[in-house]
């Protein structure tokens, strides 16, 4: 089930494999989304962007996205990769990311 807590597991797993590599949505200091990418030199994966069920379909998780990839381009990350879910596939699609 993506709820409050799934996305708290992603967060926490993001945090232990990279610590300064997560970021997460807040609604009244609530968290309603969260997003990790895992930086490998140039180049870096993206991990689950999750936004809870309640709060989907408002633009969250792109706002997700873009903050992760202004990010990896800050740190010089020349070529990020994921694997789109079929949820995510239109967001990832509309923020430039090509199929391999
Ligand atoms: C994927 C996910 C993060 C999208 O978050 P969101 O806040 O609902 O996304 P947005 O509101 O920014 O929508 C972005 C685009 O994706 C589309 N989209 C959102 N949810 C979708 C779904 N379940 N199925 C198909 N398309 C979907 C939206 O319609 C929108 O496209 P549009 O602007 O052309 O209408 C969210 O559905 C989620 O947490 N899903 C479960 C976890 C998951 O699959 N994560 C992706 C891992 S790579």
């Amino acid at each position: 089930m993506r709820d409050l807590e799934s996305a708290i597991k992603v967060f926490d797993i993001g945090l232990y494999v990279q610590s300064n590599g997560c970021f997460v949505a807040t609604e009244n200091e609530n968290i309603v989304g969260a997003g990790c990418f895992y930086i490998y030199d140039l180049l870096a994966q993206m991990g689950e962007v999750t936004v809870i069920r309640t709060h989907q379909r408002r633009g969250i998780g792109t706002k997700i996205a873009v903050t992760l990839l202004e990010e990896l381009k800050r740190r010089s990350v020349k070529t990020t990769y994921l694997d789109a879910t079929d949820a995510s596939y239109r967001l990832y699609k509309k923020l430039g990311f090509r199929e391999m």
